[in-house]
């Protein structure tokens, strides 16, 4: 799927609500993508649920590449974006093209990158480099020291006027979807109805043109509590643990492997010689 179809889906007009899910890996993107989801964002949160961190602002643009390789590797037929991890863009114009360049190179169709007004240079020049956008507002995890932890934004109606604005101006650079997060289920209705462009919610109430989740926290994978906005469609935690613990105990009770699971002898195989030598 590419930019173009996806700018298009706005539920006003009859689109049929857009489904998002982060991969991270080849079994996930897989998957997914064989689950018939639109859009695979290899999100940051790569940062907490693959790789052990406490906030995203340990993620490396290396770590980035590596897994939008990863994810592309499957060739989904979902469109691919890639969350451009911070501080590249926060750098100056130069360094996010170098940036996004490189998630495009890896295999992303498009970058995602948060914040609104203030990231007006950079969001230019993406679209200059022919890098599509889609803006990030709300609850923005780059900015959890400025944000003071991870709460709920836009709770006031002031809060609520500038990040409609901040949204009308990302739209007006030429970003092709908006992901809102962790806000009010009125003001996602609110920035949804405002805007010509998708809006996909993540903890942003029923009425966005799309939804986005964690996989691990789709799936039962992840290790701590779940948000509110978290609806669990497995428990694939518990399974794992189950299968793992089975396959421990045959090990241990010698009931793994069996001679069926083994290799044998075959009598016509021709003898090699050990060494290679010929002489
Ligand atoms: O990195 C991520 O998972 C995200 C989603 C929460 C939108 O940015």
């Amino acid at each position: 799927m590419n930019t173009q179809a996806i700018r298009s889906r706005k539920r006003s007009t009859g689109g049929v609500p857009l489904v998002m899910v982060t991969a991270y890996d080849v079994a996930g993107a897989y998957f997914a993508d064989r689950a018939g989801v639109d859009i695979l964002l290899v999100g940051d949160s790569l940062a907490n649920v693959m790789l052990g961190h406490r906030d995203t602002l340990h993620l490396t643009i290396g770590d980035m590449v590596r897994h939008v390789e990863a994810v592309a590797s499957v060739s989904p037929r979902a469109h691919v974006v890639a969350d451009l991890p911070w501080p590249t863009y926060h750098e100056g114009r130069n360094e996010a093209v170098r940036a996004g360049a490189a998630l495009v190179r890896a295999g992303a169709q498009s970058v995602k990158l948060e914040g609104g007004a203030k990231r007006t240079d950079v969001v230019r020049a993406l679209l200059d480099a022919e890098i599509p956008v889609m803006g990030h507002l709300g609850l923005t995890p780059q900015s959890v020291l400025t944000m003071g932890g991870y709460r709920v934004q836009a709770k006031s109606e002031e809060a609520a006027r500038l990040l409609v604005e901040d949204a009308r101006h990302l739209e007006s650079l030429g970003v092709y979807s908006l992901v809102l997060e962790g806000v009010p289920a009125s003001v996602g209705t609110l920035v949804t109805a405002t805007l010509d462009i998708p809006t996909i919610g993540i903890g942003a109430g029923p009425d966005t043109d799309g939804q986005v989740l964690v996989f691990h926290d789709i799936l039962g994978l992840s290790l701590g509590p779940t948000a509110k906005f978290v609806r669990r469609y497995a428990e694939l935690g518990e399974a794992m643990t189950e299968a793992l613990a089975r396959y421990a105990d045959d090990v241990r009770s010698g009931s793994f492997p069996t001679l069926a699971e083994s290799y044998e002898i075959d009598p016509d195989e021709p003898s090699a010689t050990s060494s290679g030598r010929t002489g």
